[in-house]
């Protein structure tokens, strides 16, 4: 709300128990403020994290596998590449599905733009009830234009109770704060025998450090440690770790020493990369069954066991277990991260009684249908044209590097590539492979942990062009 905007130096505090002989964390204690923060995380798409990990803080700017590499792409793909100027800003500013959760966050890192809904120009009286995200550029069924603005109303808070408190480990495996942790096999389990073997601490966490904890919880599995009793400077992360569609693709090799050099595919190939900027971070490492990635394994693993009491409601364990795509990437990414849409409800007579931050008889939007709010009527989003298309234009030519560098190939380009990788044409081998979503996720994982994700994720098919220059 407009009272949080005024405050800049926001905090919330945590409770440590740290181990004073080997001066570890063995546990934090951690109300809604802190635990709400934490799991948006899992909403995050990865583009999000790209950017938002790369932001100089105390911990230095980290990068996520070829996360990166990929989103600077998207900052040097042209408009002749992308199809419009909105494309690029879908992926390099990615919405998430959660902003009805997390605009209430007491430290919210994510920068997003808040999301623009309009109206058809005639509406109420108009009966088509359409409704355009993001754009005001679209008609209406009724051949008007979809450009009356209107406000969205935002009523979820969090995602758990306010009166829950919570136990989290280093590594973030998360537990409620109840009966079974409260009693003495907690501390027995991390090997405490007396209070004096341990100390309480006092720590407050500002959007800094919470921008320390994505960085961190990409690659630390003693994350609070870490972040609170090492300080962490320097720490930088180790990169060197761990049918629906059918896409062809042209692997290329280097003769000599069986090096791969680079993929090359049509617009669908390029489209399918793009892609993974604008996946939850959650529905990634459900997907997955894993990431690899420091501490999120355990963080998403501990929610998914939570009890539902810990939650507002269902839902709320829901968006953070299985959280969604935004509606604006639906039917291009859904075959990546099946998802369900929201509910997008019109109050265009609200009641006579106050709804905060609402003016008198102001016409408003929410995801929710609360029946004593007022006459509403359900609105039906226009479907997302610029996603049908793709993010990049075809028919066309795309290269991908190994840490996924797209770009246009032609002639000259080629070259360059060439020239790159000091490589000559008379070197190169190439493979014709067809791709499917098994190999997309092989590709999407090896991305999250390392800079080589063509060639790890498609080790296996790599493996049988070498056997074929062998014979
Ligand atoms: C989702 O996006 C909105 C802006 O559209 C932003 O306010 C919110 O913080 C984002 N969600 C998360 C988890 O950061
Ligand atoms: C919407 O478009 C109509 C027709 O072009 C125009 O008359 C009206 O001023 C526009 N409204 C807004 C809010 O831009
Ligand atoms: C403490 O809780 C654990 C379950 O977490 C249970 O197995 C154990 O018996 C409890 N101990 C006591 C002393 O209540
Ligand atoms: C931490 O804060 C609580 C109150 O919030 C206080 O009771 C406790 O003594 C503090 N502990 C330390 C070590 O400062």
């Amino acid at each position: 709300m407009a009272a949080t905007t005024t405050q800049t130096k926001e905090q919330v505090s945590l409770k440590l128990l740290v181990n004073k002989e080997t001066n570890k964390v063995l546990f934090a204690e951690a109300g809604k403020d802190f635990v709400d923060v934490l799991f948006s995380f899992l909403t995050l798409p990865l583009g999000t994290i790209a950017r938002l990990v790369e932001k100089e803080s105390s911990v230095g700017p980290v990068t996520l596998g070829c996360l990166n590499s990929l989103y600077h792409c998207v900052e040097d793909l042209d408009e002749g590449c992308l199809g419009t100027k909105i494309n690029k800003e879908m992926l390099l500013q990615p919405a998430n599905s959660s902003e009805d959760y997390c605009s209430s966050l007491k430290l919210n890192i994510d920068d997003t733009e808040p999301t623009k809904y309009f109206l058809c120009t005639k509406f109420p009286s108009c009966v088509d009830r359409c409704l355009s995200i993001s754009l005001d550029k679209f008609k209406c069924r009724c051949k008007n234009p979809l450009n009356r603005s209107v406000m969205m109303k935002h009523f979820r808070n969090g995602f758990v109770n306010s009166g829950a408190t919570f136990i989290i480990k280093d590594d973030l495996t998360v537990m409620p704060n109840s009966m079974d942790v409260t009693n003495f096999s907690l501390l027995q389990n991390f090997g405490i025998k007396s209070a004096s073997s341990v100390k309480e601490m006092n720590v407050s966490v500002t959007k800094e450090k919470v921008l320390n904890l994505l960085k961190c919880s990409l690659f630390s599995k003693t994350l609070l440690t870490d972040l609170f009793l090492r300080g962490n400077k320097d720490r930088k992360p180790s990169l060197e770790r761990p049918r629906f569609f059918q896409i062809t693709l042209k692997l290329v090799t280097r003769k000599s020493d069986n090096k791969f050099l680079y993929a090359q595919g049509e617009h669908d190939f390029a489209d399918m990369l793009l892609n993974f900027l604008v996946c939850p971070l959650g529905g990634i490492v459900r997907l997955l069954g894993g990431s690899s990635l420091g501490s999120i394994d355990a963080l998403h693993h501990s929610i998914a066991y939570l009890d539902i009491c810990n939650f507002v409601s269902e839902k709320e364990k829901d968006m953070i277990v299985v959280p969604r795509l935004a509606y604006q990437y639906f039917l291009l990414s859904k075959e990546i991260l099946p998802s369900r849409l929201n509910n997008y409800c019109c109050y265009y007579q609200p009641r006579k009684f106050d709804i905060e931050g609402i003016a008198h008889n102001q016409i408003f939007m929410t995801n929710e249908r609360i029946y004593d709010w007022g006459d509403f009527c359900e609105l039906y989003p226009e479907s997302p044209k610029v996603s049908y298309q793709g993010y990049v234009k075809g028919p066309r030519i795309y290269v991908a590097t190994d840490d996924l560098v797209i770009s246009p190939l032609s002639p000259i380009t080629l070259l360059d590539l060439l020239n790159r990788f000091k490589t000559s044409v008379g070197d190169l081998k190439e493979k014709v492979v067809t791709i499917g979503i098994k190999e997309c996720l092989s590709i999407l994982k090896a991305a999250l942990t390392s800079t080589s994700a063509l060639s790890n994720g498609l080790a296996h098919l790599l493996a049988e062009v070498k056997e074929k220059i062998r014979e």
